[in-house]
């Protein structure tokens, strides 16, 4: 997008850390901004926030894992501001151990949130916007997470490959009616990631604890960059048209590696033409 000023912005879980960052800095931007998250008091936070910074903000209790929640925040953002020309699906959480380990309801939360949330985003909010006159874009928020797999990270990683390619796809169809897409691939940030069984639904049951596990995750989120410079970077990147958009530099080396593992399989073939 060439111009954020006036135009208006959807961040789901936007109400705590890396949501909040971008939240901001479209604010910053001069953009009006729909703050959805299934913690809704947390929305309602921010976009009070983002209200005494002198933009128009509204909060919106919006489970993602849930269809009609998703249809229904749509419903109400088109209502309220008649038009969302960046919609982020960021809304994501985690749990922490051996795939091995991970329960049915493990896997149904993590992919239901991380996978799940950002499909209700798009099938709830791309007709619309395919509507629109103008430039359109979509940030889905993915991870390194989603270039490369990482112990005790096993349904988190799974979901954000998906959500990596997902978001490669839809800037191939797009660009035929004016959408562009972003993927977000942070390394750690500090924000409530860790924590994320706050918003388990009661339904699926405790969570196992890995203390060891956990302590190693605290410490390296807590040891994250700025939740607001990642917001500044995405704002930056949608400016730009970057689809990747990454965080931390020192991941650049272990992907290069990855990539070129992967590369590399392809040599058994040539040995076996000659
Ligand atoms: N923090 C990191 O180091 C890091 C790194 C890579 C990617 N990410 C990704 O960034 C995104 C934001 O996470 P964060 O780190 O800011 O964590 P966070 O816990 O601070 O924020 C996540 C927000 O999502 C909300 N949320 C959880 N379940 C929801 C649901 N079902 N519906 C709607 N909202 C829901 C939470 O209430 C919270 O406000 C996630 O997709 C996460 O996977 C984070």
């Amino acid at each position: 997008m060439q111009e954020l000023r006036g135009k208006t912005a959807v961040v789901t879980g936007g109400g705590s850390g890396i949501g909040r960052g971008m939240a901001v800095a479209f604010a910053e931007a001069g953009m009006r901004v729909a703050v959805a998250d299934v913690d809704a008091d947390a929305a309602g936070a921010v976009a009070e926030e983002l209200r005494a910074r002198g933009v128009e903000a509204g909060s919106f209790g919006t489970d993602v894992m849930q269809r009609e929640s998703v249809a229904a925040l749509a419903d109400a953002v088109y209502e309220r501001f008649g038009g969302v020309q960046l919609l982020c699906n960021n809304a994501g959480v985690s749990t922490f151990g051996p795939a091995v380990q991970a329960t049915d309801a493990d896997w149904d939360w993590v992919l239901g949130v991380n996978l799940h949330g950002v499909i209700h985003g798009l099938q709830a909010f791309l007709p619309r916007m395919q509507g629109q006159e103008g430039e359109k874009h979509v940030v889905n928020t993915a991870s390194i997470a989603g270039m490369q797999g990482l112990p005790i990270l096993g349904p988190y990683v799974a979901s954000k490959f998906a959500v990596v390619g997902l978001t490669e796809t839809l800037r191939l169809e797009g660009s035929s009616w004016g959408l562009s897409a972003s993927v977000l691939c942070p390394g750690n940030v500090q924000t409530g990631i860790a924590n994320s069984r706050r918003n388990r639904p009661q339904g699926l049951g405790e969570e196992a604890v890995h203390p060891g596990i956990e302590k190693r995750v605290h410490s390296g989120i807590s040891a994250g960059i700025d939740p607001e410079a990642v917001g500044r970077m995405v704002r930056d990147a949608v400016l730009r048209d970057d689809l990747y958009v990454f965080t931390h530099a020192e991941h650049r080396a272990e992907l290069k590696e990855r990539f070129d593992r992967i590369l590399s399989a392809f040599d058994v073939l040539d040995e076996g033409s000659s």
